[in-house]
């Protein structure tokens, strides 16, 4: 089921279409308050009043056209504007394909440096796609972290790689979100099952929880509602040394919201990442993939209310 909904994610046909039927548009706004980014802006409001902090996110990837990497960079430039007009605690998380990494990859660096400059001394993150993009993504953070201190990566622990990715960037003090992978990958390049996926995930925050007791400047985020994990993470780390809890959680819009509240309760520093825009086909495919049992959901909004 789950390579069944991440081919449909990648498939141009349904991507067309699929977004078209207004049982999917409804079922959609479970994981996203709306299309437009006022309507994020004001569920981040929302969160706010629970001193919540977010992260947005403009759906769309693979462009065609660099006029579209630079009429993304400009509405990002433009979210970040209102962002800092209503004092949201409020980040941004970009895909390099979205700012032009495909067509023209200095222009995608000049975009993501523009947007870091506006947002300091909120991060700007970068989300990491599909493993053919993983080498240029990693190059592309490494051009732009030493000249703006504000910027993050996202690393998935599916990818064989990620140990030696963690172990490159620390000498430029990473900001390091920690997610497990939502992509189709092949077992030459990615773990498959889930035990070693969350295997790889433990072991990688247990290195980068290393490497800051060893003195390392670093930031890690754990982007994931997998609560166990989590737990696990903050036992090594308190019984290895750490007063306070050194890392942030950062959950999806919609999911484990109940787990959100929960973790924040106790003292977890927890934010929301929300997504926007009217792209939100493959994101929203690679939500259903995660948890097959959300087609269930979705197909139960074709009935009457
Ligand atoms: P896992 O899938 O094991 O789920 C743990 C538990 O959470 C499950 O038991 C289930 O109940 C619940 N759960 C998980 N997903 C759910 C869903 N869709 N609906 C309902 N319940 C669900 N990926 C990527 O490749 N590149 C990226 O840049 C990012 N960025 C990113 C940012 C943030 C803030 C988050 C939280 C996630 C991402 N991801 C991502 C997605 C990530 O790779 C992964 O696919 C999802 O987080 C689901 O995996 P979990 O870690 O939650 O674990």
């Amino acid at each position: 089921m789950r390579r069944l909904l991440l081919w449909m994610a990648g498939n141009a046909f349904l991507r067309r279409n699929l977004p078209r039927l207004w049982f999917t548009r409804r079922a959609v706004r479970r994981f996203m308050p709306g299309e437009t980014a006022l309507e994020a802006l004001v569920a981040a409001e929302r969160f706010r009043e629970q001193g919540t902090p977010v992260l947005f996110t403009l759906l769309g990837e693979n462009l065609s056209r660099l006029e579209d990497a630079d009429a993304h960079a400009a509405e990002y430039l433009e979210l970040i504007d209102e962002i800092n007009r209503r004092g949201i605690d409020g980040e941004v998380s970009v895909k390099p394909t979205q700012l032009g990494l495909d067509l023209d990859r200095d222009r995608t660096l000049a975009h993501l440096e523009r947007l870091a400059g506006a947002a300091a001394p909120r991060t700007v993150w970068l989300d990491m796609e599909g493993s053919a993009y993983t080498e240029t993504t990693v190059e592309l953070y490494e051009a732009v972290k030493p000249r703006h201190s504000n910027t993050g990566l996202c690393l998935q622990s599916y990818l064989k790689r990620t140990y030696s990715d963690v172990q490159r960037l620390l000498p430029i003090e990473p900001r390091i979100r920690l997610v497990k992978g939502a992509y189709a990958e092949p077992p030459t390049v990615a773990y498959r099952s889930r035990r070693e996926v969350d295997a790889n995930y433990l072991a990688l925050c247990v290195s980068m929880l290393e490497a800051m007791r060893n003195g390392r400047r670093m930031f890690l985020g754990l982007g994931t509602h997998d609560v166990e994990l989590i737990r696990q993470v903050e036992q090594y780390a308190r019984s290895n040394g750490f007063e306070q809890i050194p890392f942030d959680v950062e959950m999806l819009y919609g999911i484990r919201a109940d787990q959100q509240r929960r973790l924040k309760k106790e003292g977890f520093p927890v934010r929301v990442l929300i997504a926007y825009g009217s792209a939100w086909y493959p994101w929203y495919m690679r939500r259903l993939a995660e948890r097959p049992a959300n087609v269930v959901f979705a197909l139960r909004q074709l009935l009457p209310v």
